[in-house]
């Protein structure tokens, strides 16, 4: 078969390399403890469960307007604007299954062949592969620990060329927790290029952090672009669904893109979207909670190990630790960890060159599990270590 130059270039997505090896070794029997992908254990909101299960009984299992139920873009319009205090209309929100087929969308919509697109390192995996895949071009930006794993608008001006159409970032970041200043996307926006803020760990913040939206630091018909969805905070992955709030001028666009690629989101998916917006709020109030004592246990015990951990993540629920006292290369290490200790962590060459050395574990897990891991790394670690 003849693989698409584009196509050949797009990298397995690793976390989920070691995931789903795990889960072989458990099929022939072994134990794994996960902690290499961004999956919550937590349960989503009963309310979203019951309201999904009515829709199916109630026969919602229909094409909906490609944009989303005008019900779920409201509700979507009405708690964006409550996080972040600026006023949303909700014609301005396209719903997707998922955050990352509105990535999908966003990069179908901006990128000509050979468009650069902005990348600070270390990233989301996914995002210069959705860029090679729309036939872009990543460059990346990187970010360093000591700066707190800000980005350096000047660096990013430094970056930019005749052919840069778009910087994308996450807030609250994966790998690295960090949250954006409102000065960095105020200078990221009079870039003069399209701003793709991922914001999908809005609200998993700890410390008393708050996370700054790209909504509040633009004026509506400025080329930002926000993504968000359930999967993290909801703790609803499997349902599928996310939604970008684009400017009116790209609306028709990504409402063509969407009609053609996906059609719409499942319909009984968007009324338990629906239920978690309007009763979900204490669930998400005890998953942040949990998350914020289970980031202390790991931080702690991974450091008491030999990880150094430079940046405490003010966001999110991942802790990128430095394994370099263990070995140079992420991915041979990560795989002795889930071969002998039934461990599973992100290579951090996952997350680009700029975090080869490094691990990413995930504290979306009960405490008991990240006890248990901690354990069962400490005698394989300690072999390395001599
Ligand atoms: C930063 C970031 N964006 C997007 C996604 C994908 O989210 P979804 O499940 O909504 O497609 C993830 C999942 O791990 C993520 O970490």
């Amino acid at each position: 078969m003849r693989i698409p130059e584009r196509i050949a270039r797009i990298a397995p997505f690793l976390a989920m390399e070691v995931m789903e090896r795990g889960q072989a070794l458990e099929r022939g029997g072994k134990s794994v403890l996960h902690l290499e992908v961004g999956e919550p254990d937590l349960d989503p909101p009963p309310a979203a469960l019951e309201a999904c299960r009515r829709a199916l009984l109630e026969g919602r299992t229909n094409y909906t307007d490609s944009r989303g139920l005008p019900e779920l873009r409201e509700a979507i319009a009405r708690d964006k604007q409550a996080r972040s205090g600026v006023a949303l209309d909700a014609e301005r929100v396209i719903v997707s299954n998922g955050t990352s087929p509105a990535l999908l969308l966003l990069f179908s919509a901006l990128l000509e062949a050979g468009d650069e697109v902005i990348v600070p390192a270390p990233h989301y995996p996914c995002y210069p592969n959705f860029v090679r895949f729309c036939g872009g071009q990543p460059v990346f930006v990187p970010t360093r620990a000591a700066e707190g794993f800000v980005l350096d608008p000047d660096a990013v001006r430094a970056a930019l060329s005749p052919r840069t159409r778009a910087i994308v970032l996450g807030t609250p970041a994966n790998p690295t927790g960090a949250i954006q200043p409102r000065e960095v996307l105020q200078e990221l926006v009079a870039l003069g290029v399209a701003l793709i803020c991922d914001e999908i760990y809005d609200g998993l913040v700890y410390d008393g952090a708050r996370c700054v939206s790209a909504l509040e630091v633009a004026d509506a018909d400025a080329e930002v672009f926000v993504l968000d969805g359930f999967s993290k905070r909801y703790a609803m992955t499997g349902f599928r669904l996310g939604y970008a709030i684009a400017p009116p001028a790209a609306l028709r666009t990504l409402q063509i893109l969407q009609q053609n690629l996906f059609i719409s989101a499942n319909e009984f998916v968007q009324h338990a979207g629906i239920a978690a917006l309007r009763e979900g709020t204490a669930s998400v109030e005890a998953a942040r909670r949990a998350y914020s004592r289970r980031r202390t246990l790991l931080l702690d015990g991974l450091r008491e190990l030999g990880f150094v951990i430079p940046v405490t993540p003010a966001g999110a629920f991942y802790i990128l630790a430095d394994a370099r006292a263990f070995a140079a290369d992420s991915v041979a290490l990560a795989t002795r960890l889930l071969e002998r200790a039934g461990v599973g962590a992100a290579p951090g060459l996952d997350f680009g060159a700029a975090a080869e050395g490094f691990l990413r574990f995930s504290y979306a897990q009960p405490e008991a599990v990240l006890r248990e891991a901690l354990k069962r790394m400490r005698p394989v670690l300690a072999e390395l270590q001599n």
